[in-house]
């Protein structure tokens, strides 16, 4: 049977992004039933609709949802942000953010597991006198220890998958209320997973590492802005961020899951099919993963790291479907 997709185009170089990720798709043998949404900052411009809840209920009903980009650079910070992204992973529960770097050529291969439905994200605090000499911004971070443990607890499990080793990515020589529940709930979990070693980074150290160890990490689990920051470094250090993938997940599977790549919209280069898919290719087989298209899934990410070792580190001059093609060919 089909598995019923929800796609959203988004804006700038999402719709073309996206395009190739489908084609891909099909083109591995996996039967997908799409249906478009039209959603972004294009569409806020023109109409004032960010994301109804009747659309959200809509959503509910699709075994995933695939996304390009969203966001244009007339719309003013956050609402497209809070109002469309974030609403979605919080009103689905999409609690992990998974985002695998390979670099075989570097020796590189980890994912960071990024919680998604907390921390500062979660948009506690507010103003006070705002607009006066004597404004007051809070921005809490919110850290419950059911979050907190269903993240770990993921990341164990996928540990376990792979080299069995799990790194904790935080600050808690700073934060000493949430870095505490975080250590805690961690090495409490890791009391229930004898064969995973276990490390501790500070996430300044962990930014050196990105740069000059990466090697050393196979799994790490960390906080949402933590995630953010890391997993853009993470794209950085493995051959850019036009190859990095993620899935906002509910692994529960009690609401759909929605993939993107980790770049923006680009409007700098939107509609000259000048951007590079395989981050939408690759987000699209952690889709193919979660809806149990693991063959289909390894295939196409066998088939990307043939393109890109075809690259040979020169940047890539083909136009997007041309890549498309040749992941295609390399199937
Ligand atoms: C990401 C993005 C988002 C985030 C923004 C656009 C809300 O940077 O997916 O990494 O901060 O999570
Ligand atoms: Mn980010």
């Amino acid at each position: 049977m089909a598995h019923r997709v929800a796609v959203i185009g988004g804006d700038g170089i999402g719709p073309e992004v996206v395009a190739e990720a489908l084609k891909v798709v099909r083109a591995a043998g996996v039967e997908v039933d799409t249906t478009d949404f039209d959603l972004g900052g294009a569409r806020y411009l023109r109409d004032g609709t960010v994301l109804p809840d009747e659309t959200l209920e809509e959503l509910r009903g699709y075994d995933a949802i695939l996304l390009g980009a969203v966001g244009t650079p007339d719309v003013p910070p956050g609402v497209i942000e809070r109002g469309l992204l974030l609403k979605m992973r919080f009103a689905l529960d999409q609690y992990i953010n998974q985002r695998p770097f390979t670099d075989p050529a570097a020796g590189i291969d980890m994912v960071v597991i990024r919680e998604n439905t907390e921390g500062t994200y979660a948009g506690e605090g507010g103003f006070l006198r705002q607009g006066t000499p004597h404004e007051v911004a809070t921005q809490g971070s919110v850290n419950t220890r059911m979050g907190v443990e269903r993240c770990v607890r993921y990341a164990f499990d996928l540990a376990m998958t792979r080299r069995k080793h799990l790194t904790l990515v935080h600050k808690t020589n700073v934060l000493t209320f949430s870095g505490d529940l975080w250590q805690r709930t961690f090495d409490e979990v890791a009391a229930e997973y004898p064969e995973v070693t276990t490390a501790y980074n500070h996430v300044d150290a962990a930014c050196i590492y990105f740069v000059q160890d990466p090697q050393r990490y196979d799994v790490i689990v960390t906080d949402n802005l933590f995630g953010d920051i890391l997993t853009d470094l993470g794209g950085a250090v493995s051959g850019g961020i036009g190859l990095a993938s993620s899935g906002n997940m509910d692994p529960t599977r009690q609401a759909p899951s929605m993939f993107e790549p980790v770049h923006g919209s680009a409007p700098d280069i939107a509609g000259q099919q000048k951007a590079d898919p395989l981050a939408a290719i690759l987000s699209a087989t952690l889709m193919l993963d979660l809806l149990g298209e693991e063959a289909a899934a390894a295939k196409i990410r066998t088939a990307c790291a043939t393109v890109v070792a075809g690259r040979d580190g020169r940047p890539e001059t083909r136009p997007t479907p041309e890549i498309g093609d040749a992941v295609v060919a390399a199937l």
